[in-house]
């Protein structure tokens, strides 16, 4: 194509999968002409000019590896005017018309506001973005690349710790990530048959939480299964620490007279284990899916969308289902931020939906009353 070249950069924290969208995204480009560059270490590289070209050689083995090849990096310079100002201008003078941007929403942040009007003056410049983030907080996309791969890496560990300590009849507080969304605890503790999950979109102050956490453990023991083991996981956003958690939970059972080896509580903070690791096959499909979904969109002159693995709704307005897959929408940026700001103040209906859902299935899983 005419004077288009395309770029690619992975930002913000990194995810399984983010490496085949980049294979996808490249393939698709060079298959229609495009020379195509990887930008190192996300915005900051876009400010330095950290320019490598794209081969099919360079992409055709990466779909199997963690991380990110091309490198990420969250950066504060870029959130300036000036700081943007610098990456227009590096990409101006290196001939890139065409952005893909692989990343969270602080990620898609950067990306619209490189696009705005008032910042861009004559320089043409199209932008696609790609969720990427194992938080899954990234509004209008029902999945995000990481989020599968990240849920069975907890499920894995889950079942591990489920092993000792049901040989312990234990209580185990399991942290995960996710900074300001319970998606990944909600959906890994379903899958690792969790007895209750802290998230923050429930709205329980710490008092409450060491309460859920007491009752959980309680009801547990009234049920006299033999060597009951309690999982618990907590969402890194619930802002009380897995130790002073720990400590409560003792304490209050104590006091109830609850002493000895079968209220013992443990805990596990899996960090930033949960972020690496081999793309699981579904990651693999979809950022696959996506990066084909978002570089068609740049051939066909489109900006400022974001491809998303589509919710099982009809597209809202600011949506439409995407051209080249049935399965995919593209979204407007402004709307999906809008959407996304929603989804983390817990205005969103999905997000209502999910603690209704979690606090009817709590007392289904947990009877408190049995
Ligand atoms: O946004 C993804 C994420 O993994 C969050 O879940 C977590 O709070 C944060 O990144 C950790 O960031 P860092 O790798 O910079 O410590």
């Amino acid at each position: 194509m005419e004077n288009r070249k395309l770029a690619i950069l992975t930002s913000g924290g990194d995810a399984p999968g983010m490496n085949a969208a980049i294979r996808a995204a490249t393939l698709l480009g060079l298959s229609r002409g495009l020379p195509v560059v990887g930008v190192r270490q996300g915005y900051l590289g876009l400010m330095e000019a950290d320019f490598v070209p794209l081969t099919r050689t360079d992409v055709l083995g990466i779909v199997r590896d963690g991380g990110t090849v091309l490198g990420s990096a969250r950066s504060l310079a870029f959130m300036k005017p000036e700081g943007r100002a610098v990456a227009r201008r590096q990409m101006a003078e290196n001939g890139i018309t065409d952005l893909v941007v692989i990343g969270g929403n602080g990620s898609l942040t950067g990306a619209l506001a490189l696009t705005e009007a008032s910042e861009l003056g004559e320089q043409t410049l199209r932008v696609a973005g790609i969720p990427a983030s194992i938080d899954n907080d990234v509004g209008l996309s029902s999945l995000s690349i990481g989020v599968d791969t990240a849920m069975n890496t907890i499920v894995e560990c889950c079942d591990k710790i489920a092993d000792t300590a049901s040989a312990h009849g234990r209580t185990f507080i399991v942290e995960v990530m996710g900074r300001d969304c319970g998606y990944l605890a909600m959906s890994s503790g379903v899958a690792a048959g969790a007895d209750l999950v802290l998230f923050p979109e429930a709205g329980r102050d710490e008092a409450q939480v060491v309460e859920a956490v007491v009752e959980t453990v309680l009801a547990a023991r009234r049920r006299a299964e033999p060597r009951k083991r309690v999982l618990i996981l907590k969402a890194e956003g619930v802002k009380v620490t897995p130790e002073r958690l720990k400590v409560a939970v003792d304490e209050r059972l104590a006091a109830l007279g609850q002493r000895g080896e079968l209220v013992e509580t443990r805990i596990a903070v899996l960090g930033h284990i949960v972020r690496g690791g081999r793309p699981s096959a579904f990651d693999r499909v979809l950022a696959g899916r996506l990066g084909f979904v978002a570089v068609h969109a740049l051939l066909a002159g489109e900006t400022r969308v974001m491809a998303a693995f589509a919710q099982a709704s009809a597209p809202p307005s600011g949506a439409r289902v995407a051209p080249s897959d049935p399965h995919c929408w593209l979204v407007e940026l402004p709307v999906v931020l809008a959407e996304t700001r929603r989804l983390l103040d817990g205005t969103s209906p999905l997000v209502k939906w999910r603690n209704r859902v979690f606090s009817e299935i709590e007392d289904v899983l947990n009877p408190k009353g049995a």
